[in-house]
Parts: C-alpha cells; structure tokens; sequence
C-alpha cells in the first residue's frame, strides 16, 4: 500500500460513519440578503445534495438531516405552506438522481400530520431508493425526538397489552427498536450550523454519545469544504464512551 492509500484508509478509518445535521440560518441567510425566509429554505435546499454526494469520499456512510421539527409548526402558515410545497417540489425534482447515485433514502417522523400528496411522494422515494446502499440519507420531516419517544412508547405499551412483549423484557435495545431510526447506527457527529448551541429536539435519545459540533456558518453557505473541515476535526477527537484509555506503553 502506498502513502497516499494509507492516508485515505486512515481518514476513512476515523471517519464518522453516520453524521447528523440540524441544517439551521435559513431565515438569517434570507434577512441578510433582505429576502423572504423562503428564499434561505430555498437556498439551503440547494446545498443538500453537494453535502450528500460528497459523504462516501469523506467515509461517511449514513447522513441524516434536520428539515422540519415537530415544533416548526408554529411558524407562520405562510412559512409552512411554502416548506411543505418546498420538499414536495425537492422530492419531485432530486428522485432521479438520488436513484442513480446509488442514495438510499429514509424518512423519519410522524407522517400523520403531513399532506397526503407529500406522504405519498416520501413512501415513493423510499421505494424506489430501496435498492441503494452507497450512501444513506434520512430526513427527518415533522421529527421530535420526543415525540418519537412518544410514539415508540404508545406502540410498546401497545405490545405489552397485546401480550407480544413483556415488561421486563424492555431494555434499550427494545426501546431502540421501537425508534423511528431503529435501523440506523448512532450518530457519531451532530452538526449544527448558524452559531446556535441547542439540540432543538433532535435525535435526543441515538446522540446520547455523540460528538457535537456547533459552528456559525448559516446551512444556505454549508459548502463541502467546510464539511470536510468539521469532519477533520471529529478525525482528532478523542472519544471515551465514558471508559479510561488506557495508559500508553
Ligand atoms: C432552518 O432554518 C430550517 C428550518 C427550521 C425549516 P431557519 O428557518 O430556522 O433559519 P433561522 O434560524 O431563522 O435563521
Ligand atoms: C431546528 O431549527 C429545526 C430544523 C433545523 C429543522 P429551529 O430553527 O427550528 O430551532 P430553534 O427554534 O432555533 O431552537
Ligand atoms: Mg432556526
């Protein structure tokens, strides 16, 4: 093997396998421009799929993203309207080329209270990406992570009443495979753009040990350069998961 390789399988080798995004600064990155909010939610639309192709050079095999939060219904029915027609149009518009670039794509969060157009567009892109393993992308559309404890928690509880499980037979690994992300590994990074330093409801129980990074650029200027810095960063952190590194020789 040469250096070069070496260097590539040492990067790959530290890479997180699955980063998260709370993609926030849309608004902020419209105001400043003096534009509509939904010009930002446009904008930041655009940047996905230059993030998304540029995983699998950067080892990263999972990415999931923050595109609605169960609290984001509070915003002005002008500003939800247009994000709904928003990722109705994106789905329309990215299908073919997710497919062919070998995407797998998931979505997580209640559905009950999403357009049936949009729901039914987000279960034809599942299916048709069912077959991709290159790189996995997740959504996270009307997600909370406490509402999808929630959930989980009614359909165990459910379970339970129906015999199928039995109380002491619930431990994390059961509360895991009731999550909407029961399939997917842990986050290893969660990524926060626009300077803010909160959760803001997302994956609360799968982040528990991840690395966070919270940085000021706005999502609409998330280019993959300044991805490949943070992931850089994650390369050099020291993750202990709660043990003692052992002594060095
Ligand atoms: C994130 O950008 C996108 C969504 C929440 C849908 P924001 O719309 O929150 O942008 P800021 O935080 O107001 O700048
Ligand atoms: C989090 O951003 C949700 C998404 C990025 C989709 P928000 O802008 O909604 O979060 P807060 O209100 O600043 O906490
Ligand atoms: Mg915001």
């Amino acid at each position: 093997m040469n250096k070069a390789m070496a260097d590539t399988e040492a990067q790959v080798l530290k890479s997180p396998r699955h980063v998260a995004i709370i993609m926030d600064g849309n608004g902020r990155w419209a105001q400043s421009r003096g534009k509509p909010r939904l010009f930002g939610h446009r904008a930041g639309a655009k940047r996905v799929r230059e993030i998304v192709r540029s995983c699998p050079d950067l080892g990263v095999k999972y990415i999931t993203i923050f595109a609605f939060s169960t609290e984001n219904w509070k915003r002005s029915e002008a500003e939800v309207t247009g994000l709904m027609s928003l990722f109705r149009r994106y789905i329309k518009k990215e299908a073919r080329a997710l497919v062919e670039e070998g995407v797998r794509v998931r979505f997580i969060g209640d559905r009950s209270r999403l357009g049936k157009k949009l729901v039914a567009l987000m279960n034809e892109l599942e299916e048709m990406t069912s077959h991709n393993d290159y790189v996995n992308l997740t959504i996270a559309l009307n997600y909370g992570g406490r509402d999808e404890l929630a959930r989980a928690s009614r359909r165990m509880a459910q379970d339970v009443a129906d015999g199928a499980l039995k109380p002491e037979g619930v431990n994390e690994e059961t509360i895991t495979s009731y999550l909407d992300t029961s399939i997917l590994p842990d986050p290893d990074l969660v990524i926060r753009t626009s300077g803010e330093a909160r959760v803001s409801n997302f994956l609360l129980w799968q982040s528990a040990y991840a690395e966070f990074e919270f940085i000021e650029t706005l999502w609409p200027d998330f280019t993959s350069e300044v991805f490949q810095e943070v992931v850089d960063r994650f390369s050099g952190r020291d993750r202990r998961f709660g043990a003692v590194k052992p002594a060095a020789e």
